[in-house]
């Protein structure tokens, strides 16, 4: 399982320690949240503020684009260094075509679902993509709580992949992990873990917060 901080949560006063600090802490990639306002109710970054971190780090970014019409940012956010770009298909008019769009960039394209989106949505996509991101909370804010019904949604990818023998699909798990819920999106099939409340928690380090995470799916595994 790789774990992937939401640099949402980190300080704004000092991404580039932040940065280097998950890194050193164990981190697997960072996870960028990029909301428009519009497709979400919140207002984050844009590809410059990606830009100015990718020479601080040698992780991949996974670019989250919470935004209405994603194919007019794909070039400036490939451009900016991220490594997968995710779009909503419930943002776009044309799912496909901005999928490859992504992969003409060199850029790993990925898909991503509300919690109530149902997997027929990637039905005639999924052998263009190379991550499914499964929304664990309403898209907009960090700190919610996991939508339990999310997680045979988890289940039911992991099967679809398998049975199409598309092996070289991740399956991210994005909003509302906790510790203890890590063991059961493990279980159920999950690749990337993304982490916002549960890494970036008063008081504790980095590599106490990653730490416990690597624990829960430790037992999960055996
Ligand atoms: C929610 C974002 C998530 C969120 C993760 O719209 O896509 O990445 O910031 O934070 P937690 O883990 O606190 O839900
Ligand atoms: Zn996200």
């Amino acid at each position: 399982m790789k774990i992937a901080p939401s640099i949402i949560c980190a300080d704004f006063t000092r991404l580039g320690e932040e940065v280097r600090s998950l890194e050193a802490a164990g981190a697997d990639l960072l996870h960028f949240d990029i909301m428009d306002g519009m497709f979400v109710p919140n207002i984050t970054f844009g590809p410059g503020l990606v830009e100015a971190l990718r020479d601080e780090t040698d992780l991949p970014f996974v670019v989250h684009l919470m935004i209405q019409e994603p194919d007019r940012y794909i070039e400036k956010f490939a451009i900016s260094g991220a490594t997968y770009i995710t779009i909503h298909a419930e943002a776009t008019q044309h799912l496909h075509r901005t999928l490859q769009m992504i992969r003409t960039f060199d850029v790993c394209p990925g898909v991503a679902l509300n919690p109530t989106t149902p997997l027929t949505f990637v039905d005639y996509v999924l052998e263009f993509v190379d991550l499914v991101s499964i929304m664990g909370v309403n898209p907009g804010f960090a700190g919610q709580a996991f939508i339990p019904s999310v997680m045979r949604k988890i289940s039911a990818l992991r099967e679809m992949i398998d049975n199409r023998g598309l092996n070289g699909i991740e399956i991210e798990v994005d909003g509302g992990m906790r510790p203890d819920l890590v063991p059961d999106v493990v279980a159920a099939g999950a690749d990337i873990v993304v982490g916002g409340q549960s890494i970036f928690v008063p008081g504790m380090d980095y590599a106490e917060s990653i730490g416990r995470l690597r624990i829960q799916q430790r037992q999960a595994v055996g």
